[in-house]
């Protein structure tokens, strides 16, 4: 099941259901199917999905009438996403004007160091020792993912953006629900850079 905090940020900035919602990037489509168990008429795509409920297809080539969705949403997949902005107009396209865009993102560009160095502990600490040094990990991050500066900057011509809500994330990848406290302590007391966004998007027009 979807954490409890992501299901409710997306679903208290969706509009109301029944309404058309696409999903990019679903991953194995557990938060699309929790959506249409709450009256939402779901298309979930990602080109690496084993699900028979996710359709296999990039954004880019995406085959749906324009304007045809009120909402999307993109859960940590756009920094995955290629090539970037020909996805970002796709989605344009088929979002209608004035529709939903509902963004959770990790943000390529603030994981710093010190973040690595933090993710690498709680890992090692979990007996889940990583073959990668903190300066490793950053590199690789920063040459194969898309800093939130860059997908904002290429959705910005299509979407009114609110400003991205920074929290935690590094908890969701790969150490548990029960890290999420640690992490929050952490940026509270400014030991830890917060990585996680949100934002919410309104298609111009
Ligand atoms: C980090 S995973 C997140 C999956 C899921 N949203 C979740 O939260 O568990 C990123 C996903 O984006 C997908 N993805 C990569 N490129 C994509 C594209 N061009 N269009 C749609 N999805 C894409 C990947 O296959 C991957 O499943």
């Amino acid at each position: 099941m979807t954490a409890v905090d992501l299901r409710a940020f997306v679903r208290a900035n969706l509009p109301e259901p029944p309404a058309r919602v696409l999903e990019v990037g679903a991953g194995a489509g557990r938060l699309a199917r929790a959506l249409r168990a709450t009256g939402y008429d779901v298309v979930a795509i990602d080109p690496g999905s084993e699900s028979e409920d996710v359709r296999t297809v990039a954004l880019a080539d995406l085959e749906e009438p324009a304007g045809s969705f009120a909402a999307a949403i993109a859960v940590v997949s756009l920094h995955h996403v290629d090539p970037l902005a020909e996805s970002c107009r796709k989605l344009a396209e088929v979002v209608e004007l004035g529709g939903t865009l509902v963004v959770d993102e990790f943000d390529a560009g603030a994981f710093d160091h010190g973040a690595a160095a933090w993710w690498l502990e709680q890992r090692r600490a979990l007996g889940e020792e990583q073959p990668q040094t903190a300066e490793e990990l950053v590199a690789d991050h920063r040459e194969h993912l898309h800093p939130l500066e860059r997908i904002v900057a290429e959705l910005e011509p299509y979407f009114e953006l609110g400003p991205p809500v920074r929290g935690a994330w590094l908890h969701r990848w790969n150490l548990g629900d029960s890290l999420r406290a640690v992490e929050e302590e952490a940026i509270a007391r400014g030991r830890l850079r917060a990585v996680g966004a949100r934002l919410v998007g309104r298609r111009r027009g």
